[in-house]
């Protein structure tokens, strides 16, 4: 694991974007994409670039179950406002929320991902050290599926919302063991309430517990981090 410190969250955009250049020069076509607050400096320097996407793929993390892509809190909304309204892709995917037969969607979702290998993954990073809606518990060869939001995810993402009620208690995510076959996967973590997880990830024992310690075991993976995430390494 490469683990980059950087001065604050704009500094980590601008060493995503050297990586986004380095891995598109070596012939990358599909791109893992993450939301969250976590990657959107790494979003402005991508739209601000004079890279091309129109000949890439991305295949989104993961989708809130019961909200549809118009819904300002879709997470299909959310790659639209940050990315895809500037740059355009051949293909942009997302679990569709809106489908509500669990078992079809996840099938659907994984012959996705099989179809485009992922050349470069973008993670962020939950304070309980979920990656994409990996919950603590979720087996490291986990395929996409639904999941059900722990309490502590829940309060974490209702800053987003209006009442803590509307925050949806369920979600589609690419599973682990799909993460896992990204050829590089980069990670990037940002504030003082990230810091405790940064730790469990990079020096703790590899643990379902903490779903991003799976890293560990992966032989490409780049971390963005700043001071104040790296404060207990
Ligand atoms: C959500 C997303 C994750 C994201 C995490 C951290 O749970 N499903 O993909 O990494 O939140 O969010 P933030 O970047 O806003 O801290």
């Amino acid at each position: 694991m490469k683990v980059i410190i950087v001065k604050d969250q704009n500094e980590g955009g601008k060493e995503a974007l050297k990586l986004y250049e380095n891995e598109m020069q070596n012939g990358a076509k599909v791109f893992g994409l993450a939301t969250g607050s976590t990657p959107i400096t790494t979003y402005e320097e991508l739209v601000a670039s004079d890279l091309d996407f129109s000949d890439c793929v991305s295949v989104n993390l993961d989708e809130y179950v019961g909200l549809t892509p118009d819904n300002d809190q879709s997470y299909h909304y959310f790659m639209n406002e940050h990315l895809f309204k500037y740059k355009k892709f051949k293909h942009s995917y997302v679990p569709d929320g809106t489908n509500m037969d669990a078992a079809a969607e996840t099938a659907r979702y994984d012959k996705i991902i099989e179809k485009n290998p992922i050349d470069l993954q973008l993670l962020g990073l939950g304070r309980n050290g979920h990656i994409g809606f990996n919950e603590p518990g979720t087996p490291f060869d986990s395929t996409t599926h639904k999941i059900k939001l722990t309490q502590s995810t829940i309060d974490a993402n209702s800053r987003f919302f209006n009442r803590e009620e509307d925050v949806p208690k369920e979600a589609y995510s690419m599973g682990i063991g799909s993460i896992m076959t990204a050829k590089h996967i980069l990670l990037e973590a940002y504030g003082d309430k990230k810091a405790e997880a940064i730790q469990k990830m990079v020096q703790g024992p590899v643990t379902t517990d903490v779903p991003a310690s799976v890293l560990q075991n992966h032989p490409n993976v780049t971390v963005i981090i700043d001071e104040a995430a790296a404060a207990l390494l």
